[in-house]
């Protein structure tokens, strides 16, 4: 089974960043300790059943899907190849220890290729376009953290292409030639259009990259959580539960970090939006 982002502990941190509680603000409405919660988000206890419903009811969090996370009994499904005339190739690129995924999207019908965020130190990027026998000529970035857009100016000189971020986003360095992406902007790419949809939340401009049916999302969403909310918590699951939960049950969505997923998986499984996303 795939292995997931987020872990428990993380997960009790975010839903409680949601409610600004503290760890003792849980312990007090949950009546289970502060050093309990203390080594359940430091990855060192794992409680049993009736403590996570207990948790999950106070933190607003779905019990059955946070109990299948804790127990490792659930990750989503592995997704099937988008029927529209693309390749996705994800790679995994390190910052560090930390891997991040990146995207070379590909027209299958023209080779046109873009490269969606770069990673830190991004020479898997520049050696996959290689083997592919790509030239890309855009550069897609859904925020400006250094674990995505750290490797703009090695991929700037690598392919002399323009990059496109949302101008809300602090810039990243490196481009000889940033544009500015609006929410509802469509790129086109060979023979396809990729529309851009804002999700901040995880960063003022979070930005996804809506093409076929398929979402490259950055750092908003990861299966079975959420990113952390580093702008605004209710913005973030705002962007979540309105933009991309929103899309067709079988929509493929491919996050920053952990496993692909689908709409369908997120809204019957993560714990943060089961029963939230609007009809
Ligand atoms: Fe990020």
């Amino acid at each position: 089974m795939a292995q997931l982002e987020d872990e428990l502990g993380d997960i009790l941190e975010k839903a409680r960043d949601g409610k600004s509680w503290s760890q003792q603000d849980l312990a007090q409405a949950t009546g289970i300790s502060t050093q309990e919660i203390r080594r359940i988000e430091s990855y060192e206890l794992i409680p049993d059943e009736a403590v996570l419903l207990k948790i999950a009811a106070a933190l607003d969090l779905h019990g059955p899907s946070l109990v299948a996370i804790a127990r490792n009994s659930w990750a989503p499904k592995e997704t099937t190849p988008d029927p529209a005339a693309f390749d996705l190739v994800c790679l995994n690129v390190f910052m560090g220890s930390y891997p991040v995924k990146c995207y070379l999207l590909i027209c299958r019908e023209t080779r046109d290729t873009a490269i969606v965020d770069t990673g830190a130190n991004p020479q898997a990027i520049i050696q996959k376009a290689r083997e592919l026998n790509v030239q890309p000529g855009k550069i897609l970035l859904t925020h400006s953290h250094p674990d995505h857009a750290g490797g703009l100016g090695v991929l700037d000189r690598e392919f002399n292409c323009p990059a496109w971020i949302d101008k809300k986003d602090p810039r990243p360095s490196g481009s000889r030639d940033l544009r500015f992406v609006e929410d509802g902007e469509e790129i086109a790419l060979g023979n396809l259009i990729i529309k851009a949809m804002a999700t901040p939340g995880h960063t003022p401009g979070g930005v996804s990259y809506l093409i076929g049916e398929s979402v490259i999302s950055g750092d908003a969403l990861f299966a079975g959580s959420m990113g952390r909310a580093n702008a605004s918590w209710p913005g973030l699951f705002q962007s979540i539960t309105t933009r991309l939960l929103t899309l067709p049950d079988h929509y493929r969505l491919h996050p920053g970090h952990g496993p692909a997923t689908t709409v369908g998986e997120e809204k019957q499984h993560n714990p943060f939006f089961v029963g939230k996303v609007p009809q």
